[in-house]
């Protein structure tokens, strides 16, 4: 495993890179901690998440919405989350927006950190501290800037992602490649074409 520290301005992510989704019971407290998932992580990984607390939302961008916040929040409660806990977003990018944005207001901000799941969540959407929800037909139209505590990397988990899923992430690398870092899009032209 790799460990890698990266200060923000009044804040700090720790990125564990190479880890395992069973090193995360050594990052965080299991019996005050949440993961937040959704039902096809849930059911590509039955086991996964055995021993902890866990809230499965419905899968897909229609569901980050106010309606699933409101959700979580009373799943929280009934739980009895106090300002102490930790919420863990384990999925792709409607995941981990939605985790970090419940996790900045609830109780008015509690600790939170995430497993990205997908590619595009590994490079993109768990990165930054962006966070939020859509309302209508307007994309991430009420958020918050909070960085989460941590970003555990278990690659192993792309294993069961959706063809589909995997050209989303790509299209982002190689976006980025090709704005920003010309080693990499030759890396990834020669990748291509073995
Ligand atoms: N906060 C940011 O800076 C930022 C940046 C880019 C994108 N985003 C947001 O990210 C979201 C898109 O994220 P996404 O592309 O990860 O989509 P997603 O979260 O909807 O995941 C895509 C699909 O893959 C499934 N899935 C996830 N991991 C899986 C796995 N390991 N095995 C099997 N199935 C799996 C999910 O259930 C879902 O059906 C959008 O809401 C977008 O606004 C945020």
């Amino acid at each position: 495993m790799q460990v890698k520290k990266v200060q923000f301005s009044r804040q700090a992510t720790t990125f564990y890179f190479d880890s395992a989704f069973g090193q995360l019971k050594k990052v965080v407290p299991q019996k005050t901690s949440v993961i937040v998932t959704d039902e096809h992580l849930a059911a590509a990984h039955p086991k996964l998440f055995k021993g902890w607390n866990t809230i499965v939302l419905k899968a897909g961008e229609e569901y980050k919405v106010q309606a699933t916040v409101d959700s979580i929040i009373q799943q929280l409660i009934d739980l009895q989350a106090d300002r102490t806990w930790t919420l863990v977003g384990v999925g792709g990018g409607v995941v981990t927006d939605m985790t970090g944005y419940v996790a900045s207001i609830f109780l008015r901000g509690i600790s939170f950190g995430f497993v990205p799941t997908t590619l595009l969540a590994m490079v993109d959407a768990a990165i930054g501290g962006k966070n939020g929800i859509d309302v209508g037909l307007y994309k991430n139209m009420v958020g918050t800037i909070n960085q989460p505590q941590f970003l555990l990397y278990d690659v192993s988990l792309l294993k069961t992602l959706p063809e589909s899923e995997w050209r989303n992430g790509f299209a982002e690398i190689i976006k980025h490649a090709a704005i920003l870092d010309a080693p990499l899009f030759k890396e990834l032209e020669t990748a291509a074409a073995a």
